[in-house]
């Protein structure tokens, strides 16, 4: 039985926030040193919403560079683009034949994209939606199966395309494991509320509510945007009550568990300002994001350095995508036996 094998994928869709660094990043970070991890770009299913090759180029890297900035180590984990490993959209055509339509139907996004219309008042419920989104449960089971990943890191508003991906993987089993089996693969959701991070509105922070911070803003922006999380009027000298402070929540995912205890005490008993915490907000975000900002704009100004990484990676992870009775062998016909 292989080893157990994490497998994500970032959809590369406009830039990161504070809520998937620490909702997703931090965690995978964190699988990376304990499993065999494959982490990739999900470019093919970006690709269902950007059309723009430019914006879709600048996405893929600026993926890629956050993972690396933030502490991916590319030796460890595979690194690798979707697209790069072609095997993926021939298994996605072979799943195809093995999935009943009726199961693409009841997929939350596609049933989601028809309500938006039914409630816009569009009689033609399918207005608006293409065959990318409409598929895209079975490219991502692709994308899973592919690399005979076995556990999946994903938020819990994936949790319906990892159960899918589970019963395709078994319709396949089914018909064709007399003489190959794909291992059933189980998401890693995380069930607690513990790692969501509010946005600067208090609901979760998200790019759809616009009330996110993206992840590497330059210094000065990241100060000014910290400073514009609403609080209310209470004076300086008042105690306030930490529980419902967006700052206090978000210091907690930044700041060592003493300083978070001590501003909780001096917020309860008077004294400190909201200016004053979000100052604290500010130093300990910026403390641990400015060196990750920096070397993530160092890779954006040398994209050969993140596309060299993708390159490489994308060839392991090839290589992992073949089938097993092909891998190591290139795929051609055994070798002539040696001259006696
Ligand atoms: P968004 O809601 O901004 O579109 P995504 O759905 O693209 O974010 O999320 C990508 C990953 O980041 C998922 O694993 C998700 O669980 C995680 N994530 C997103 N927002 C948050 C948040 N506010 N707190 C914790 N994790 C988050
Ligand atoms: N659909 C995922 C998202 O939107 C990204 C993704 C694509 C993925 N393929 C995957 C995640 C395979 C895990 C495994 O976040």
């Amino acid at each position: 039985m292989a080893a157990n094998t994490y497998l994500t994928g970032i959809k590369p869709t406009g830039d990161f926030h504070l809520g998937n660094y620490v909702g997703a990043i931090k965690p995978a970070l964190a699988a990376a040193l304990e499993y065999e991890t494959y982490y990739f770009v999900a470019d093919y299913h970006a690709l269902n919403t950007v059309k723009d090759a430019g914006e879709l180029r600048h996405s893929i890297r600026s993926g890629a560079a956050t993972w690396l900035a933030c502490g991916l180590d590319p030796e460890r984990t595979i690194v690798y683009q979707q697209s790069k490993v072609p095997e993926t959209f021939e298994l996605t055509t072979i799943l195809g034949a093995l999935t009943p339509k009726g199961l693409m139907n009841r997929a939350h996004a596609y049933k989601a994209a028809r309500d938006r219309n039914t409630e816009a008042g569009i009689t033609d419920l399918d207005a608006g939606i293409n065959m990318g989104l409409y598929n895209y449960p079975i490219l991502m089971a692709a994308d899973i199966l592919v690399m005979e990943g076995t556990h999946v890191p994903v938020g819990r508003d994936q949790s319906q395309h990892i159960e899918y991906t589970a019963d395709i993987a078994g319709y396949f089993n089914h018909r064709f494991g007399g003489s190959y089996t794909f291992p059933v693969p189980k998401g890693v959701i995380d069930q607690g509320d513990g790692s969501i991070l509010p946005g600067t509105d208090g609901r979760k922070m998200s790019k759809s509510y616009d009330n996110h911070i993206p992840l590497f803003l330059p210094e000065a922006k990241l100060k000014k945007a910290i400073r514009r999380i609403p609080t209310d009027s209470t004076p300086v000298e008042d105690p306030k009550d930490p529980d419902g402070s967006v700052p206090v929540q978000l210091l907690g995912h930044f700041a060592d568990a003493e300083t978070v205890a001590d501003v909780r005490r001096r917020l309860e008993a008077g004294g400190m300002g909201w200016g004053e915490l979000k100052n604290e907000l500010f130093e300990a975000v910026n403390a641990e994001l400015g060196p990750k900002r920096e070397r993530y704009d160092h890779l954006m100004a040398n994209p050969s350095e993140i596309d060299e990484v993708l390159e490489a990676g994308s060839a392991r992870g090839r290589a992992r995508a073949r089938p097993p009775h092909h891998r190591g062998g290139g795929g051609g016909p055994p070798p002539p036996p040696p001259p006696q």
